[in-house]
């Protein structure tokens, strides 16, 4: 039996979609995997339920919407069960025993609370010319309470924007930098920061110097006519030909916009169970994660799928490794 079942995420949001009944014969199902692909153009957002909860079965289902990406940096560690069999596979653990590994550190203070592995809203690969097309993530150690993934619908988001500020934004670029510190972040801050940044955060900065930066469209139209409010706050260094004052204040005005309606029906916060598995149209979707506390393990592993928007460039048509950021370089010392 191939057949699965489909039906919306609690809430009933205008997008997104709960997929449960999976399986390897599902996979091996070219009808079926068609009507997944179709599914994900439309909704962005697939939460598949009691799947097989292993490397082997994340990499199957990912390879359904598209060929895996590798992760663009060296410094970002990978899953050690697929290991260099697959590409891209990404691991990203924290583990409050380990005091100095990469994801250590990094605390933020918001509402009162301390949180670990919090992140701003944001798309992947936003400090590359090229975006993946997706992202598949499962949760295979996830805090008792707290700790979800966060995903903001671009579309419904334009939608809902106030009309006056996305006025002001709409046919301008974003520039956006690979540096995850959430001690040098500029727009639509919500937090204080608890003692220094994740270890891996510093780490990236000696690769990435050669790395040009990067702008991406603040709005742009999908082939089926869609709008999509497509602004991450995190690894974002200001508006492209608007580096200055005013247009400082445009982008974090935004910034907090987004931030605010991650409260509202153009968000969707998912609770993990190991056993769910997750893919977002990396092109359309913002994610943030909300962090949970310290003291509590907490374990994603993310694929990748290869795919661009085609709206992504360099500054100055230039390549990676055809700049060097000097005072970047420095900063990772
Ligand atoms: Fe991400």
């Amino acid at each position: 039996m191939a057949q699965f079942t489909v039906e919306n995420l609690p809430g009933d949001l205008s997008f997104g979609s709960q997929v449960r009944g999976v399986t390897w014969q599902t996979l091996e199902d070219e009808h079926a995997r068609e009507q997944l692909r179709e599914l994900f153009r439309e909704r962005g957002l697939l939460v598949f339920k009691d799947m097989e909860p292993t490397a082997k079965m994340q990499v199957a289902l990912s390879k359904v919407f598209g060929p895996l990406k590798d992760h663009p940096t060296q410094t970002t560690p990978r899953d050690e069960e697929t290991g260099d069999d697959e590409h891209g596979v990404i691991d990203m653990h924290y583990d409050p025993a380990d005091t100095t590994g990469p994801y250590s550190g990094g605390f933020v203070r918001m509402d009162g609370e301390v949180l670990t592995r919090y992140s701003p809203w944001h798309f992947d690969h936003c400090y590359n010319d090229e975006l993946n097309y997706a992202g598949v993530l499962r949760c295979a150690v996830a805090p008792p309470e707290k700790g979800r993934t966060g995903f903001m619908d671009g579309i419904e988001c334009y939608r809902q924007f106030p009309r006056e500020l996305r006025e002001r934004i709409e046919g301008l670029n974003v520039i956006y930098t690979l540096d995850t510190r959430l001690s040098k972040m500029r727009y639509g801050v919500n937090f204080e920061l608890e003692g220094g940044d994740m270890p891996i955060t510093q780490d990236l900065l000696k690769e990435v110097a050669i790395f040009p930066r990067a702008m991406h469209p603040a709005v742009w139209t999908r082939e089926t006519g869609e709008k999509v409010m497509h602004v991450g706050s995190w690894m974002t260094f200001g508006i492209e030909h608007h580096e200055d004052p005013e247009g400082d204040r445009l982008l974090d005005d935004v910034c907090h916009q987004i931030n605010k309606m991650g409260h509202g029906t153009s968000a969707y916060w998912h609770d993990w169970s190991p056993t769910d598995m997750l893919i977002w149209d990396n092109h359309r979707m913002l994610h943030a994660v909300e962090g949970c506390d310290p003291k509590y393990e907490r374990h994603t592993i993310r694929s990748t799928i290869q795919g661009d928007y085609g709206h992504g460039y360099f500054e100055d048509g230039k390549k990676i490794g055809e700049v060097y950021r000097e005072k970047v370089f420095a900063e990772g010392d």
